[in-house]
């Protein structure tokens, strides 16, 4: 006989509740005509940087992620008889673990390593030669270490393709992807013939120490006339908030970007807002901007989203997560379907999931 008090909490629903920030991906499939080119050419490709992108390449991307998100029991079989090598140097729980649910979703196999230690690192073999080893062991490495130069040292040796998964301060290009198939899929005009009001976008972050905010502005870059402004909030004085060559990096692609140092000065005018408090460091994360926080009694227009890469701190109440401000799990579970698409492309399986070649 169970305990009524645990009969109540060992219960629990199958059917998903209403998820705020759930839109249907099929506006966005819909948005973009189909061109396999671009897909093609990445099977060439490492994935180190939002800089080696262009907006025809992101589209498509997008435009497959959204597919494989309306069909998801259509395509169990792309990545069948490849294994992908996850390499996980580094604390994560969306970004392994949303790429290992996108390789088996496909129907791929998984070696993990998430402790250097176990490898030949700890008797001091160099990161060149375990890549040497991975070519014969696998299809596609996915890595994530705290040191910059890690992905550039593996990929010097690299004979599959390499994805940069957070590599310490520098950058996480598909969590920045992850970041802009949500707007995409939230507002698909933009990208449609016929496109609506540009957005005005506030960012809560650090550009010069947190890499998922600098991946962020590079792949805005491709679309500045989505984005009427960006402006960033920090506390920090402006020639400190952006490394040298940053902000005009991103003023050089036609982006509008602006500062405050007061959240609540640009919030009530936000249409999208993109908050971060973390960058990991070394060995450990440091928090910045700690004054600022979003919860539900936060001056947001009625329809803004609000966007995290998430691990949370209190800078995102848990009071908004009931709230349709809350595209931050939808963004989690998207990157699921972006990552499934790129790995296709990675491993010179997209023709088998494009309509047309
Ligand atoms: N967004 C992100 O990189 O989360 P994890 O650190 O959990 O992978």
């Amino acid at each position: 006989m169970v305990d009524p008090k645990l009969e109540k909490v060992i219960q629990f629903e199958r059917t998903r509740p209403d998820v705020h920030g759930d839109a249907h991906p099929k506006k966005l499939l819909r948005a973009i005509v189909e061109d396999g080119d671009h897909l093609t050419k990445l099977s060439e490709q490492h994935i180190y940087s939002a800089d080696q992108f262009d907006r025809d390449t992101l589209l498509q991307l997008f435009r497959l992620a959204a597919k494989y998100e309306a069909n998801p029991d259509r395509f169990t079989t792309s990545l069948n008889g490849q294994i992908l090598i996850s390499a996980f140097y580094e604390p994560s729980t969306r970004t392994r673990l949303s790429f290992e649910s996108a390789w088996h979703r496909l129907g791929g196999d998984i070696m993990s390593i998430t402790d250097r230690s176990t490898t030949g690192i700890a008797k001091g073999e160099s990161l060149r030669d375990v890549a040497e080893m991975f070519n014969n062991y696998g299809d596609c490495v996915v890595l994530r270490d705290s040191k910059g130069e890690s992905v550039r040292e593996m990929m010097e040796a690299l004979r599959i393709p390499i994805i940069n998964a957070g590599n310490g301060t520098d950058e996480h290009p598909t969590q920045a992807m992850a970041d802009l198939y949500t707007i995409f899929k939230w507002r698909p005009d933009l990208v449609s013939d016929e496109p609506g009001k540009p957005l005005n976008l506030v960012l809560v972050g650090f550009p010069a120490k947190m890499r998922t905010v600098r991946s962020l502005l590079k792949l805005l870059c491709y679309f500045p006339e989505v984005f009427s402004k960006v402006t960033v909030v920090n506390d920090k004085k402006k020639n400190q908030m952006f490394e040298a060559g940053q902000l005009e990096h991103l003023e050089e692609f036609g982006l509008n970007v602006q500062t405050a140092d007061d959240l609540y000065d640009v919030l009530p005018e936000a249409d999208v807002v993109y908050i971060n408090a973390i960058s990991w460091e070394g060995n450990s994360f440091k928090q910045y901007g700690k004054s600022y926080h979003l919860d539900a009694d936060s001056p947001l227009k009625s329809d803004a989203i609000i966007l995290h890469p998430l691990a949370r701190g209190e800078e995102l109440s848990t009071s908004l997560d009931n709230t349709p401000h809350n595209w931050y799990f939808s963004q989690a579970r998207g990157a699921v379907f972006l990552r499934m698409a790129l790995l296709t492309c990675l491993v010179k399986r997209a023709e088998r999931v494009l309509d047309v070649i």
